[in-house]
């Protein structure tokens, strides 16, 4: 079968913030402790930086990293990671129900960013916590000095401010699960306060309402509605988190989870502007979905792993080939609202539910899911065009009208590149993609690239780290102005042009 589309310079949607490029460490499971941080590694440096997994994140070309949580972020008391370590506190993290020994915070964090080339989003507790721990955090990292915080930082070895631009406002504070879990109202009172005061310390700094956490939640839409009254004037964005899983074993389902992400997002966009029109604001609030990913795998085993460790093996899900065509769907799907979603986090980057794993003192590789992000973040830079596609379509359990190509292109003017990404959903057979390019002057394909597998629950483990790797396409190629480019049955395309 066929699927068409029209690519036209002159229907651009909009320019791609490099930030929907993010991704998330948080102290949970071996993400830290085993995952960026181990003393003992052979390539460990003096933090105990593990710069095997640097160099796995720098190639993924990730700007900005959230931090430190996540559910943890909530009980978490951010001077305890300050200081001589020797001297840091051992905590319970009540979230994960886990040691926290404290080697590594907020200080040691904006060093591993810098040498992955990331910049961090800072998450405040607003579970535990309120309005003043927050305010000294924005004093600490970002005031240049002469304060009693500002000083502290320099005390502590740091003597230019750490200049965080982007500050989460809590996390999930709808979710029953979180510390300090709270109402809407009694969420969207403190976001505001913190917001207000955390401002006056750093007017530059922007801000990151928590919105749901999920589609599914009974308060959602009427959360952000009433978040966003109290917080509109003080926030430039809104978080939205999602994950999705395959626990039904059923493809034509699974690869479909795409189409909540994208109502998931219509509906967010519509709550902002209703409250943008009924503040008469000429401000517009943006999306920051700082947490997807495929996260179910692990749900079983987590129960059985013994509390109070440190570094503890948890949410350590094993990507299969069939996850990374669901990664690639909602990548494709971010892209569509590239106009209103700034920033997003691949929740998360190393060890939990991430595209990169290691072991202990040991091996580390990239998961399935590593390659539609790079492929993304690589080439997803510039423009989002307006394109319009014409696809066969499914009906599935969950869904209707399920296009069997999902499908995005975006142009990198300064490259002088085209990018085509797009998934084959068809488990019947290859899809043969063909795509008036006309308004590119003597466009050619410079590569095709293929993520595909006979085996839909294929992984990559340490023993067989490249079971599932990117192949060179067949054939892909354009005639007068029309790509023609054949997309395997359940597969994941990258086209470039030039
Ligand atoms: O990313 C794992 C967890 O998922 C985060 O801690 C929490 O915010 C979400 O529920």
């Amino acid at each position: 079968s066929i699927a068409r589309m029209t690519i036209d310079p002159q229907y651009q949607l909009a320019e791609v913030d490099p930030r929907l490029y993010g991704s998330f460490i948080e102290h949970l499971g071996r993400a830290v402790y085993g995952g960026i941080y181990d003393p003992s590694h052979p390539t460990a440096d003096e933090f105990g930086f593990r710069h095997d997994v640097i160099e796995l994140v720098r190639d993924l070309q990730v700007p900005i990293v959230r931090y430190p949580g996540g559910n943890f972020v909530s009980g978490y008391r951010w001077e305890d990671g300050v200081g001589p370590v020797e001297s840091r506190p051992q905590q319970l993290d009540l979230a994960w129900r886990s040691l926290e020994p404290n080697r590594i915070g907020v200080n040691e964090f904006v060093a591993w960013a810098r040498q992955a080339n990331s910049d961090v989003m800072m998450a405040v507790n607003l579970g535990t916590r309120g309005i003043d721990e927050a305010k000294q955090l924005v004093e600490y990292c970002n005031h240049p000095g002469g304060s009693y915080w500002s000083d502290l930082r320099r005390s502590h070895g740091y003597q230019e401010p750490h200049r965080i631009q982007v500050w989460c406002l809590g996390n999930e504070m709808d979710g029953p699960w979180q510390i300090g879990h709270k109402t809407a109202d009694e969420y969207g009172r403190i976001a505001e306060e913190a917001a207000k005061v955390m401002k006056w310390v750093d007017p530059t700094i922007e801000l990151v309402a928590c919105g749901s956490s999920g589609s599914k939640m009974a308060t959602f839409p009427e959360w952000e509605r009433i978040v966003l009254e109290h917080t509109y004037d003080h926030v430039e964005y809104i978080s939205m988190h999602s994950y999705y899983g395959n626990r039904k074993n059923d493809l034509a389902s699974y690869l479909a989870q795409s189409l909540d992400m994208d109502y998931f997002i219509r509906s967010v966009i519509a709550a902002c502007d209703y409250v943008k029109a009924k503040k008469r604001s000429n401000k517009t609030v943006n999306i920051s979905f700082d947490e997807w990913n495929v996260w179910f795998h692990s749900n079983e085993a987590d129960k059985q792993v013994e509390p109070w460790q440190v570094g503890p093996p948890l949410l350590e899900d094993v990507y299969t080939f069939e996850d990374a065509l669901v990664v690639g769907c909602l990548l494709i799907t971010l892209l569509k609202h590239a106009d209103r979603v700034k920033m997003a986090c691949l929740a998360q980057l190393v060890n939990v539910i991430a595209p990169i794993m290691t072991e202990n003192g040991g091996a580390s590789w990239k998961q399935t899911i590593y390659y539609p992000f790079l492929h993304a973040s690589r080439y997803g830079r510039g423009k989002v065009m307006h394109c319009s596609v014409q696809s066969p379509k499914y009906d599935c359990k969950e869904f209707t009208d399920v296009p069997l190509v999902e499908t995005v292109a975006v142009w990198n003017q300064e490259m002088g590149e085209l990018t085509v990404f797009a998934v084959n959903r068809s488990q019947d057979g290859g899809i043969e993609l063909q795509c008036d390019i006309r308004g590119f002057d003597r466009a050619s394909v410079i590569e095709h690239t293929v993520l595909v597998h006979s085996n839909l629950k294929a992984v990559n483990t340490k023993e067989h780290p490249h079971e599932v790797t990117p192949q060179p396409g067949q054939g892909a190629r354009v005639d007068d102005g029309l790509l023609t480019v054949q997309l395997p049955k359940l597969s994941w395309n990258v086209v470039r042009l030039r």
